[in-house]
C-alpha cells in the first residue's frame, strides 16, 4: 500500500505544481534537499528515496534487458517529466523520438479516451473504420510530401521492429513471384543502421553487441557502408531482393545518408530489380521538418517500402509497412498477420496524430527550432573545443559528437534537470517532442552546457 499510496501522493502534488520552469525547479530543490546532501539541483534519488525502494522491489521480477538511471517517472506533460521523488526534468528525449507532440497531449488523450470507451479491438478478422482510415491517410499524406510518389497500400502492425520485419518479408515474397528460381533473396543494409530486434530486423542491424548473443542470424544477410557509392555495384546484385536503409541513422550516431548515396543506391536497385527500403522509423513523420527525411529527393530515389512508428501514436504503440503497387500486388491473403496490429484504438490515435503531424506550420516550426539548437551547440563547440567535434543530423535529429564517453555529461545532466540520450560511439543524440518551446530548448541548451562545464571539473 506505502508505494501506491507515495505514487499517487506524488503526482497528485506534481499536478498541482506551477507550470514555469522557475517555480518547478524551486519546488524540486524544496523537496529533494530533505533526501540528499549534494549541491546540484536535481540530485539523483538517494539509496533510501522512494525511488529506489520502488526499484529494488520490482527489479527480482523483471528480465534486466535494461540499465536505467535512478529516477522512476509518473507523469509527463508537454516537454517535462515529473520523477516519484518530485522532480521536473526537461526532456531532449521524448521517449527515444515518439512523443513528438509532447507528453500527455490533451488531444490524443482525448481521442484515445474516446475511442477506448467506443470500441478497443475486434481482430483482424473483422473490418472496423479506423485500420482503413490510417492506411489511406498515410498514403496520401506520403505523396502530399512529395516523398514515394507511388505509396499505394500500408500494413499496419504494432511496432517498428514488427514494420521492418513486414518490409522484409514482402521483399522476400515480391522476389520470388518475380523470381521463382529462389536464387533472389539477399537483404542488404548499412554499418551503423538500427532496423530492430526481432530476428528479420536484427539481421538487418550489423552491430555485433546485438547480434553476437544471438546467432546464427537469418541467412543472406550483407552490410554495406553508408555513402559508399562506389561499393554498389558490388554490394546490390541480381541476388538482392531488398536494400534497407535510414535516410538518418538514429541510434548508429545520427549520421545522414547523403542525397547522392541515395539517389545512386535507388538506381542500383532499379537495376537489379531489388526493393529499396526507407526505416524512417526514428527520422520520419516531420522530425527533420518535412514529412518524410526523403521528400526533398528526386522521385527516382523514392522508395518501394516505407516504414514508419515511434511517433506515429505519440507513445501509443503502432506501427506501418507503407509499399507501392509492386509490392502490394505480390502480397496474398495470408502471408502476413498479426492479433493486435491495426487495432481500432491504435489506429484512430494515429490518424489524429498524423494529422497534425503533416502540418506545415508544425514542419516550418521544426526548422526554426533545429537553429536554435545549432546555434547552442556552435557555442558549446567553442566553448568545449577538446570535447565536441562535429555537430549532425536534420530538423530535431541532431547529434553531438563527442571525444569521450558521454555517460558522465548525461547524469550531470540529469540531476540538473535535463535528460538526454546518446547514440552510436560517443554521440549525444537531441530528439527532443516537434512542439518544445523555443525558450525550453534554450533553457536545456544552458543546462547540457553547465553539465559539461562541471564535468571539465
Ligand atoms: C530506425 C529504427 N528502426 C527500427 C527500430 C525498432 O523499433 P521498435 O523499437 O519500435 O521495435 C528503431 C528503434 O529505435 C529505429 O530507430
Amino acid at each position: 500500500m506505502a508505494f501506491r499510496t507515495s505514487l499517487r501522493l506524488a503526482a497528485t502534488a506534481a499536478a498541482r505544481r506551477p507550470a514555469s520552469l522557475a517555480a518547478a525547479r524551486f519546488y524540486s530543490q524544496a523537496t529533494t534537499t530533505t533526501t540528499t546532501t549534494t549541491t546540484v539541483p536535481n540530485p539523483d534519488p538517494t539509496e533510501d528515496s522512494p525511488s529506489a525502494k520502488l526499484v529494488r522491489s520490482h527489479a527480482p521480477f523483471m528480465v534486466a534487458t535494461y540499465s536505467r538511471p535512478p529516477p522512476v517517472f509518473i507523469m509527463g506533460q508537454g516537454s517535462y517529466l515529473w520523477d516519484v521523488d518530485s522532480r521536473r526534468y526537461l526532456d531532449f528525449t521524448a521517449g527515444i523520438a515518439v512523443n513528438s507532440l509532447g507528453h500527455c497531449d490533451p488531444e490524443t488523450t482525448r481521442v484515445l479516451t474516446e475511442q477506448a470507451a467506443t470500441l478497443v479491438h475486434a481482430s483482424n478478422l473483422y473490418y472496423n473504420p479506423w485500420t482503413g482510415a490510417l492506411s489511406k491517410l498515410l498514403v496520401e499524406k506520403t505523396r502530399a510530401s512529395g516523398g514515394m510518389h507511388d505509396a499505394a497500400a500500408a500494413f499496419i502492425c504494432n511496432s517498428g521492429s514488427e514494420a521492418n520485419e513486414a518490409g522484409i518479408k514482402f521483399a522476400r515474397k515480391a522476389a520470388k513471384v518475380a523470381d521463382p528460381s529462389g536464387e533472389k533473396y539477399e537483404v542488404v543494409s548499412f554499418k551503423n543502421g538500427f532496423h530492430g530486434r526481432t530476428m528479420g530486423s536484427l539481421s538487418a542491424t550489423p552491430n555485433p553487441k546485438y547480434q553476437a548473443p544471438f546467432a546464427p542470424m537469418v541467412p543472406g544477410f550483407r552490410v554495406g557502408e553508408l555513402n559508399d557509392v562506389s561499393a554498389l555495384p558490388e554490394l546490390v546484385t541480381e541476388k538482392t531482393c531488398s536494400v534497407i536503409v535510414e535516410p538518418i541513422q538514429g541510434e548508429g550516431g545520427v549520421r545522414v545518408a547523403t542525397d547522392d548515396f541515395l539517389v545512386a543506391l535507388a538506381k542500383r536497385c532499379r537495376e537489379v530489380g531489388a526493393v529499396l527500403h526507407y526505416d524512417e522509423i526514428q527520422c520520419g513523420l516531420s522530425r527533420t521538418g518535412e514529412f518524410w527525411a526523403h521528400s526533398h529527393l528526386p522521385k527516382e530515389a523514392h522508395p518501394d517500402i516505407l516504414t514508419t512508428a515511434k511517433a506515429l501514436g505519440n507513445g501509443f504503440p503502432i506501427g506501418a509497412t507503407i509499399v507501392n503497387d509492386k509490392v502490394a500486388e505480390k502480397i496474398k491473403v495470408g502471408d502476413h498477420g498479426t492479433t493486435f496490429g491495426g487495432n481500432p484504438l491504435a489506429c484512430r490515435v494515429a490518424v489524429s496524430v498524423v494529422e497534425r503531424l503533416a502540418d506545415a506550420g508544425l514542419q516550418r516550426g521544426v526548422k526554426e527550432k533545429e537553429k536554435v539548437f545549432r546555434e547552442g551547440f556552435e557555442r558549446i563547440k567553442q566553448k568545449f573545443p577538446d570535447l565536441v567535434t562535429e555537430v549532425r543530423g536534420r530538423g530535431l535529429i541532431l547529434g553531438l559528437q563527442l571525444t569521450e564517453d558521454p555517460g558522465k555529461i548525461v547524469t550531470a545532466a540529469r540531476e540538473r534537470g535535463l535528460l538526454v540520450i546518446t547514440a552510436g560511439e560517443n554521440t549525444l543524440r537531441f530528439v527532443p517532442s516537434l512542439v518544445m518551446s523555443e525558450e525550453e530548448i534554450k533553457e536545456g541548451l544552458g543546462i547540457l552546457e553547465k553539465a559539461m562545464e562541471a564535468t571539465r571539473a
